[in-house]
């Protein structure tokens, strides 16, 4: 059966969207990234069937391992759609594997400027449809129990993927770009922000009700790096977003930027366009309030290695944490995504404590 991107379920839990637009709420919101991950048996299950990719490739698997996370823990207040940053690389024409127990791996990532005229930009959002698809699937039968979260990664994390062939400590390589071939690179970066502009239209047409991009290789960047290759495409990418939902007539749906170990450049954050601010657990959620101020949502931030304390004291470091950030603009979440080996029952602790925190 084709499923509409019309006539959705009604949505029954709008916390996050109002959460996002600065509404008022009765109880905080909350989410968590990697949500549909490994420390869920039903996920492995899954994996255990099928490769990587083709759950991401699948709308049905991709609907089944966003919907799990939703079974198990009732207090969650959103989903994200099963899916990868690196789907843009492969949509280019790269090579993308993720080899258990590594993580992603590119067997020819990109050794020189030269190649970036080989990549596949031209119809690169159309090898992306599965990923519409897996969302309006989900739309449906989610049954408007939650709303549904589209994603990207951002221009500059999804570069160092695509240069240094996979994760890395360093970013030895993606640095020498930056210093021998700044041209080149912000080549690169408006490459990735055309067609990230044009993906997450894409998502958002298809049903998803919030857009969050990741940049989660902040860390690796000064804060004048962050204003240099980091931030005028995050700013371009939510002017884009907005500007082509427009031209389509299209509702807006609210962004959200998550750039991990971008603490120092909140400020610049704030001045970008986003509807709501992710932090990972290095910040302050009062400092963080000060810098932003108050028309910003907040987003985090528990450190995700406090999952594998007690559910007593996961449930107190939780509640001083949504108590420090307010009821107000705020999301609650990890300040990364959850790790494979979390027990079951600390994600029971975390989001029943945040909505027994107000
Ligand atoms: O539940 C969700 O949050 C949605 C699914 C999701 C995945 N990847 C599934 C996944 C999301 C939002 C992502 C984003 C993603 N992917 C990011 C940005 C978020 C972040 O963690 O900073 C990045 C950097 C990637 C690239 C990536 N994918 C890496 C580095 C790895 C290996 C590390 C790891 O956790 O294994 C992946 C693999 C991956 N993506 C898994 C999942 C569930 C585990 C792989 C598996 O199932 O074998």
């Amino acid at each position: 059966m084709v499923y509409s991107n019309k006539d959705f379920p009604a949505l029954k839990n709008d916390r996050l969207l109002r959460a996002a637009t600065g509404k008022e709420v009765d109880k905080v919101p909350v989410w968590v990234m990697r949500q549909a991950g490994r420390y869920l048996p039903e996920f492995q299950a899954v994996r255990a069937q099928h490769d990587f990719f083709t759950v991401c490739r699948t709308p049905e698997l991709a609907c089944e391992v966003t919907l799990q996370p939703l079974r198990r823990y009732e207090h969650l207040d959103a989903s994200i759609i099963f899916s990868d940053i690196l789907v843009i690389p492969q949509a280019l024409g790269m090579t993308v594997e993720m080899h258990p127990g590594v993580g992603p791996v590119f067997p020819t990532p990109l050794q020189s400027p030269s190649e970036i005229d080989q990549l596949q930009e031209d119809g690169a959002v159309s090898r992306l449809t599965y990923v519409g698809d897996a969302i309006t699937l989900t739309r449906h039968k989610i049954e408007g129990k939650v709303p549904l979260i589209g994603f990207t990664g951002a221009p500059f994390t999804l570069m160092g993927y695509m240069i240094e062939g996979g994760g890395s400590k360093t970013m030895s390589k993606t640095k020498e770009w930056l210093e021998k071939y700044p041209k080149d690179v912000h080549k690169l970066l408006s490459l990735l922000t055309r067609v990230i502009i044009d993906y997450l239209v894409m998502q958002a047409e298809s049903g998803a009700q919030l857009l969050q991009v990741f940049e989660s290789s902040a860390d690796h960047l000064t804060k004048e790096q962050f204003a240099e290759v980091s931030a005028p495409y995050l700013k371009d990418i939510r002017t884009g977003v907005q500007q082509k939902l427009e031209e389509k007539k299209l509702e807006q749906v609210p962004m959200t930027v998550f750039a991990k170990g971008g603490g120092h450049s909140l400020d610049v954050q704030a001045t970008l366009g986003y509807e709501t601010i992710g932090l990972d657990w290095t910040v302050d959620p009062v400092e963080a309030r000060k810098i932003v101020g108050d028309n910003i949502t907040l987003q985090g931030n528990l450190d995700p290695q406090d999952l594998y304390k007690t559910p007593e004291e996961i449930k107190k470091m939780t509640i001083d944490m949504v108590q420090k950030f307010g009821k107000h603009r705020y999301i609650a979440n990890l300040g990364h995504g959850i790790t494979p080996q979390t027990p079951l029952e600390s994600m029971t602790a975390f989001t029943e404590a945040v909505h027994e925190a107000f």
